[in-house]
């Protein structure tokens, strides 16, 4: 792939790639990087001790998008993949091609899909998309009204990024009220308190689908499901993610095509008439329920843990994969999947998704197996010793012939490793064996 957006030359054969981002999913996207015979070197910014066993960490944070982009233009790296949904909101896509440097992810137009849910809900209502009933508001006292208008439980979501806090289940009145004021008086949630979408409650069981895009083009990923409670039968605060499986029996072959042609053709044939170029990864949060399939929310990048369960399925090159994206190839390329299943167990900190300590000593086998993969999300190295240096820790990974041999087998790893106070779910997966 040479230099410049347009990622001239598909299959050239030595191309040097950079991942931004540090956690489970950008170990999961160097690992699958590094795969490919095409690849000479992987680098990763900032990363973690996993990533620094595979790939060269290279110490440049995530919103440093001058010096990634001056990093990637001395380094002459052919393909830069962001890995967060940040700096893409902030333009790093737009500021990489303007330097005539190839990356992957929506610029920052495109990318206000995640970064405004202001903005995604009126593309959404106004195209017939379906999703919840909604209303958006800058004045609190209107956000109120409607609010009474609607019934209970409710939910109050502020604009903008709030890395993931910013939505509200509103069971009663005075929860949607005050959240409402927390977001539009109090901006509790900083820059993105500028507006609220008060909205109704939606029954059913959640599911992402990603897909790659590329203008009117895209390709279907396999369907996953994410555990967002900290505890065991979805109970407890919401947490960043704490384990996947996938395929997500859930969004089966047949709930899939309904999805594509309910909610992805529409929504592209919408960027069209809104002139959107969308390019990248588009993540679909989605609620399988009683009023079918509905969008609760997009983002502009690879879900984390997803990513995690989703690299061992994938039998493509992962470059020739974003070069299609890139240079508007998609069209004639086939994703081709590893027939099976894959799951994660995320192994958090002692006091996630609250306060907790960092520096605990990690001990056990976290080599690679052939299958399974234990991916490394909040870890670094102290000296000689990995500790832990975030929330999330691990992503211990592992894949089979289907969900039950996929799930027993990373469990079986995650009996293998430890750290003090390392808190998991035991029931990752369950929905899928329950049914
Ligand atoms: P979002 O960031 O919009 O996906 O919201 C985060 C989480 O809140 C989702 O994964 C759902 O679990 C929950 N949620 C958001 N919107 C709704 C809704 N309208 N009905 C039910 N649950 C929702
Ligand atoms: N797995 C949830 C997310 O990546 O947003």
């Amino acid at each position: 792939m040479g230099a410049g957006s347009a990622c001239a030359t598909y299959g050239e054969p030595i191309v040097k790639i950079l991942v931004i981002g540090s956690g489970g999913r950008e170990h999961a996207l160097c690992w699958k990087f590094l795969k490919s015979p095409r690849v000479s070197a992987v680098y990763c910014a900032p990363g973690n001790a996993g990533t620094a066993t595979i790939a060269q960490n290279v110490p440049i944070a995530v919103d440093d998008l001058a010096g990634l982009v001056d990093f990637a233009a001395r380094e002459k790296i052919d393909l830069t993949f962001v890995g967060p949904e940040a700096p893409l909101c902030a333009g790093i896509v737009d500021l990489f091609e303007s330097k005539g440097l190839a990356v992957f992810g929506p610029n920052a137009s495109a990318a206000r899909l995640e970064g405004s849910k202001v903005f995604t809900k009126d593309i959404l209502l106004r195209y017939g998309i379906p999703t919840a009933q909604a209303g958006s508001f800058t004045v609190a006292a209107e956000a109120k009204a409607f609010s009474a208008s609607l019934g209970y439980p409710q939910v109050v979501k502020a604009d903008g990024l709030a890395a993931g806090k910013g939505v509200i289940i509103a069971p009663d009145a005075l929860t949607a009220e005050s959240a409402i004021e927390d977001i539009l008086d109090k901006k509790v949630f900083g820059a993105a308190c500028g507006a609220v979408v008060v909205e109704e409650f939606l029954e059913g069981e959640e599911a992402s689908l990603h897909l790659l895009v590329s203008g009117s083009d895209y390709a279907v990923l396999p369907s996953s499901q994410d555990h967002k409670r900290i505890g065991n039968g979805d109970t407890g605060p919401n947490t960043g993610g704490m384990g996947a499986y996938s395929p997500a029996p859930v969004l089966d072959a047949a709930a899939v095509k309904t999805a594509e042609e309910t909610i992805v053709k529409p929504l592209l044939a919408a960027f069209e008439k809104e002139g959107i170029h969308y390019k990248g990864i588009l993540y679909g949060g989605l609620m399988v329920g009683p009023k079918g399939i509905q969008v609760l929310e997009f983002n502009c990048r690879f879900g984390d843990p997803e990513t995690q369960v989703l690299m061992p399925q994938l039998d493509n090159d992962l470059v020739d994969l974003c070069e299609a994206v890139i240079g508007g190839s998609l069209g004639s390329v086939q994703v081709k999947l590893a027939a099976g299943a894959a799951a994660c167990v995320v192994m958090a900190a002692g006091g996630y998704p609250g306060d907790y300590a960092k520096g605990t000593p990690i001990a056990g086998d976290l080599g690679d197996q052939p299958d399974s993969m234990v991916f490394h999300a909040g870890t670094t190295m102290a000296g000689e010793q990995l500790v832990t240096a975030g929330g999330r820790v691990l992503g211990v990974t592992a894949w089979g012939a289907d969900i039950r041999a996929a799930i027993d087998a990373a469990y079986r790893r995650v009996g293998g490793v430890s750290f003090s106070g390392a808190q998991f779910r035991t029931d990752i997966a369950a929905r899928a064996l329950s049914r």
